[in-house]
C-alpha cells in the first residue's frame, strides 16, 4: 500500500510517526474522509475546502494549497489502484517537545492512505438500529478535528448495545450521530439540525439537502428534540461511507413500521443516481 507522507508516496512500512507528534500527543490536527467510487473522488473540492476551513479554525497553516492536496490525493488513488473505497487524510501541527502552547516553528505532518470499502448495499436496504446518547463532545463540532474521543465513546456505547450508531443530543436537542449527520421526516417535511458549531456540516448532508431541494421536497434546517425524533415518520443518517442510511429503530423503539421509509428510499435513489452519474462522468 502506498501512503502519502508529507510530499512523498512511500510504502506503509516506511511511515514512521514521531512520539512527539502533536497529533499523537494532543490530537492537535484535522482530517478528512473522502469517498471514492470506481477510482474517482466524490466531491473532493468540498472536502478540501472543509479541510482548509478546519485547519484555519485551529490556526494551523497548511503547507499545501487546495490544488496541491487534490492532485496528491488523486495520485494516491491511482497509485493504489483503488476502486470503491475511501481516502483518509490528516494533518497534525507537527513534531515538537510536549508543551501546550504552539511550537515556534514546526512543519505540519501529512499522512493519507486509501482503503477499499464497498457500498453497504444490504444495510442501505434494511436500515440500522441505533441508540440515543448524551452528546459529550466539545463545543466546536464544526471542526473536523483529530480529537474524537467523544465520538469514539458514543460509538462504542452503541456497539456494546449491539447497535450500529448513536444519535447524540445536547439537553434534549438532537445534534448528529457519532460519525454521521441525522435527519427526521415528519408529515413529509425533512428536518435536520442547522449548520452551527454543534454539528459537522457533512458533505453527504449537503448533497442530500441539495438533491431534496432540487426535487421539490420540503426541507427545514432547524433544531428538533428527542421527543420529536421519537415521533418521527422516518429517520435517516448521512455520511461519506454510509450515504443515506435508514434508521429503523432507536433504543429498540421502531421508527414508523421498522422499515426504511418512503421518502428515505427516494432520497437514497437520488443519491445513488448522483454517485452513479458522477462515476460515468469523464
Ligand atoms: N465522519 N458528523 C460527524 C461527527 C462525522 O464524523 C461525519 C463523518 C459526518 C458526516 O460527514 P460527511 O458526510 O462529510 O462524511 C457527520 C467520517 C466519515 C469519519 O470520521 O470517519
Amino acid at each position: 500500500m502506498w501512503v502519502l507522507y508529507q510530499n512523498e508516496f512511500i510504502k506503509r512500512e516506511d511511515v514512521h510517526i514521531d512520539m512527539e507528534d502533536r497529533g499523537y500527543q494532543f490530537g492537535d490536527g484535522v482530517y478528512e474522509v473522502v469517498r471514492v467510487y470506481n477510482g474517482r473522488c466524490f466531491r473532493l473540492i468540498e472536502h478540501t475546502d472543509r479541510l482548509v476551513a478546519s485547519a484555519s479554525s485551529i490556526l494551523l497553516n497548511l503547507p499545501h494549497t487546495k490544488e496541491e492536496i487534490n492532485a496528491m490525493l488523486e495520485k494516491l488513488v491511482q497509485l493504489n489502484q483503488l476502486g470503491t473505497g475511501y481516502i483518509y487524510l490528516q494533518y497534525t501541527r507537527g513534531v515538537a517537545p510536549r508543551y501546550h502552547g504552539f511550537p515556534e516553528s514546526t512543519t505540519p505532518v501529512l499522512t493519507a492512505y486509501v482503503k477499499e470499502k464497498p457500498i453497504p448495499e444490504k444495510m442501505l436496504a434494511e436500515g440500522i438500529d441505533v441508540i440515543l446518547a448524551e452528546d459529550i463532545r466539545w463545543l466546536r463540532c464544526d471542526i473536523k478535528s483529530l480529537n474524537l474521543l467523544g465520538a469514539v465513546l458514543s460509538y462504542e456505547q452503541a456497539k456494546k448495545a449491539g447497535k450500529e450508531e448513536a444519535i447524540l443530543h445536547r439537553n434534549q436537542i438532537v445534534t448528529e450521530c457519532s460519525l454521521a449527520n441525522i435527519f427526521m421526516i415528519k408529515n413529509k417535511e425533512i428536518i435536520t439540525h442547522p449548520v452551527t458549531t454543534m454539528i459537522l456540516n457533512g458533505i453527504t448532508r449537503r448533497v442530500t439537502l441539495e438533491l431534496a431541494d432540487k426535487h421539490g421536497y420540503i426541507v427545514n434546517e432547524r433544531e428538533f428534540t428527542v421527543t420529536e425524533l421519537l415521533g418521527a415518520d422516518e429517520v435517516f443518517a448521512t455520511g461519506t461511507t454510509i450515504e443515506v442510511m435508514p434508521v429503523v429503530s432507536i433504543d429498540d423503539q421502531p421508527v414508523g413500521n421498522r422499515l426504511p421509509g418512503t421518502i428515505t428510499k427516494e432520497l437514497q435513489a437520488l443519491f445513488a443516481n448522483e454517485r452513479n452519474s458522477f462515476e460515468t462522468r469523464t
